[in-house]
């Protein structure tokens, strides 16, 4: 049974919060509910668990099965965590990180995707610090089931009641959906640039700062697949939940992302891989000198070309590529020419999308189609170019699987 941690806390509308527990059972959860302080000043932890059967968290320093720091083992085991009624005070310290009360710290600790559902006063929503919180939490990933407009307990009338329960059950389903959609799938991720040495301590490289990589492998990894990541060197930490190689020049990354190919289902180049090497690295230094120099670069090898030879025939690639402008013509020609599936389009025209920034917005074209994301966090950005790669590769084994059936019976 699928493991939920409802998180409550203490705005006036957590009395629902024990409707909206049964609910979550009727739909086949195991419901554990973690409540802040202000939470038990409206209700008790014991009516939650009479209701769900599970003892509750409340403090920070409750320890149901010693020595197992039950917030990272409430978040480590659940598989989703909803917030409803999320306050301003609950929103704004999980997006900031602070983890001073025991639901905070698991909401914190949790790796996955939050349903958040905000229930505050009108004023307090509408507040720049909250608004700013639940933007960031909506970058990372979660889903805001918003509020309704109404009146609140405050006697106002505007937006800030908690949204109904069936909306609240609804967005966990779809979200649990998400999140299995490449289960059972493995995914190579290329990701970051490559550095290719001049001498010791020279080297050509560009300005990929390996974010859109990261946020690839880790929306592949929420939405159940097994991610193998290849990267080029970065300033980021390793992907936890990823089998990583770390790779400095291209022919290096050819070589891990070969090792892995004959495992993956769905291969996405996010790497920008260096395209020319010197011909020589020279040992040691090179030394200044008052002549012109010239230097002699070679090709390097086409990585996702390559893999895209060596891919399983089952196997859907996705190549990006950066265009000044829309390049969505070229970019069906890079398709052909390097033999994947899809191609993400970057448009490297603008500033405030793509290289270094946290930002992106992808035109994903196929054969047959042409999708676009709009604006978002890459993280955003990567779930989105997942999602299509998942129903194209769903499509591709349909197509195969009904040629084998033709095939089988001799037509
Ligand atoms: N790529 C690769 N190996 C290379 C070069 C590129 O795997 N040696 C992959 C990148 O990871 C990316 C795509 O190919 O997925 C980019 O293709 P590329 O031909 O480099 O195109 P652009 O960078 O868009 O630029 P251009 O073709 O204009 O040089």
């Amino acid at each position: 049974m699928p493991k939920l941690v409802l998180g409550v806390s203490g705005s006036i509308s957590c009395y629902r919060a024990c409707d909206l527990a049964r609910d979550f059972m009727r739909a086949g959860y195991e419901v554990r509910v973690a409540l802040t302080d202000s939470a038990q000043k409206f209700v008790s932890p014991v009516l939650f668990e009479t209701l769900t059967g599970q003892a509750c968290l409340v403090d920070v320093f409750d320890e149901p099965e010693r020595g197992r720091m039950a917030h990272i083992d409430w978040a480590r085991q659940a598989d989703v965590l909803v917030l409803a009624p999320a306050t301003a005070s609950l929103l704004n310290r999980v997006a900031a990180g602070i983890g001073d009360d025991m639901l905070a710290a698991i909401a914190i600790a949790y790796e996955g995707r939050i349903v958040v559902a905000p229930a505050m006063n009108p004023s307090m929503l509408a507040s720049e610090p909250t608004q700013e919180a639940l933007r960031l939490l909506e970058a990372r990933g979660a889903v805001i089931v918003e509020g309704q407009e109404g009146d609140v307990a405050s006697g106002e009338l505007g937006q800030g009641k908690l949204a109904p329960n069936a909306q609240i059950v609804e967005a966990t389903l779809a979200l649990a959906r998400a999140s299995r959609s490449l289960a059972g799938l493995r995914v190579l991720v290329t990701s970051g640039p490559t550095r290719e040495p001049i001498d010791d301590v020279r080297f050509l490289s560009n300005r990929s700062s390996g974010k859109m990589g990261v946020a690839i492998a880790k929306a592949a990894w929420t939405m159940g697949a097994e991610v193998a990541f290849v990267t080029g060197p970065t300033a980021l930490p390793d992907p936890r939940y990823a089998k990583v190689h770390r790779v400095q020049t291209a022919d290096e990354m050819l070589r891990a992302a070969l090792s892995e190919i004959g495992n993956a289902d769905l291969v996405v180049a996010a790497a920008a891989v260096a395209d020319y090497r010197p011909a020589q690295r020279v040992e040691g230094k090179l030394r200044r000198g008052d002549e012109p120099m010239a230097l002699e670069l070679l090709p390097n090898p086409d990585v996702i070309a390559n893999l895209a030879q060596r891919a399983l025939p089952q196997a859907t690639l996705c190549a990006f590529a950066a265009e000044p402008g829309e390049g969505l013509e070229e970019a069906r020609a890079k398709l052909r020419r390097k033999g994947v599936h899809a191609i993400a389009v970057n448009d490297v025209s603008r500033a405030d999308i793509g290289l270094e920034s946290d930002e992106n917005d992808l035109a994903l074209v196929t054969e047959a189609s042409e999708a676009r994301s709009g604006k978002m966090s890459k993280l955003r950005c990567a779930l989105w170019l997942l999602e299509n790669l998942a129903a194209l590769h769903r499509e591709r084994g349909a197509g195969a699987s009904l040629a084998e059936k033709v095939g089988e019976a001799g037509v």
